[in-house]
């Protein structure tokens, strides 16, 4: 892995401003130790005052959104857009979630129409892939991933000011504790170039997401083709997230 990780903690739907503040005093002596860039995706609510305070901490850690709208503005209730997150501070935005996949059954089609306004609005991108336990049974994780990635990156300017980094998050390791190996990850990433390559997209960047912790972290460290992980379970208490910070 290259020498500046990252390490994407999404959130999800925890926390309140006053806990919020209270993980960010904790991890503040892991972050002033760490090389790695720390990217933090908290609920909606959160980015203004957790942004607020990483400008206050001089950005040792980046804030960003875990999901967003692919309009530009309208009458879409309860929806929140890409250029409304930039204005309070957020960075980057997770889009392509299986969570929003399975849940709010958001289509690869929606996704790339998030993925485009996003990258419009100049937000750096995290895309997730990945196939499900029974897909991946089956056999059919490469046709999963291939068909997810070329339809929710279509269109992508190659020329893009925003980074685009795809998660590679087997939904099988999501939240099971079942981590994917240091060779199924490794797999994965070099067929997840090769299809974003057949988009022009060479300049991508992979990262793993599914059940990483401060024990498996040192093996995950070793597979050369991803930049760092996307972390949701160990990302919420400050000492477990330390630690994992602190092992890369
Ligand atoms: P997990 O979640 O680390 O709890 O498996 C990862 C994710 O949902 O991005």
């Amino acid at each position: 892995m290259e020498e500046k990780k990252f390490i994407v903690a999404n959130w999800k739907m925890y926390k309140t401003e006053e806990e919020a503040m209270h993980f960010l005093d904790k991890l503040l002596p892991y972050l002033q130790k760490t090389k790695d860039s720390v990217w933090i995706a908290p609920p909606f609510t959160l980015i203004k005052p957790m942004s607020d305070k990483a400008k206050e901490m001089k950005e040792i850690f980046t804030v960003g959104a875990q999901n967003m709208n692919d309009a530009d503005e309208g009458a879409f209730t309860g929806e929140i857009s890409a250029s409304m997150l930039k204005n309070v501070g957020a960075k980057f935005v997770i889009l392509g979630h299986s969570e929003r996949r399975i849940h709010f059954h958001e289509s690869s089609e929606f996704i790339n129409k998030k993925v485009l306004r996003a990258e419009k609005e100049k937000l750096n991108i995290i895309l997730c892939v990945g196939e499900s336990f029974d897909e991946n049974q089956e056999g059919k994780s490469d046709e999963v991933i291939d068909k997810e990635l070329l339809e929710s990156c279509k269109n992508f300017p190659i020329d893009s000011q925003s980074m685009l980094y795809i998660a590679y998050e087997p939904l099988w390791a999501i939240g099971t504790g079942l981590v994917a190996t240091p060779k199924i990850i490794d797999e994965k990433s070099r067929f997840i170039k090769k299809t974003a390559s057949k988009l022009g997209l060479d300049q991508i960047k992979i990262l793993y997401g599914g059940s990483v912790n401060p024990d498996n972290i040192a093996s995950l460290l070793k597979v050369k083709e991803i930049v760092g992980f996307l972390v949701g379970g160990a990302s919420l208490k400050p000492e477990t997230f330390g630690k994992l910070i602190s092992e890369s």
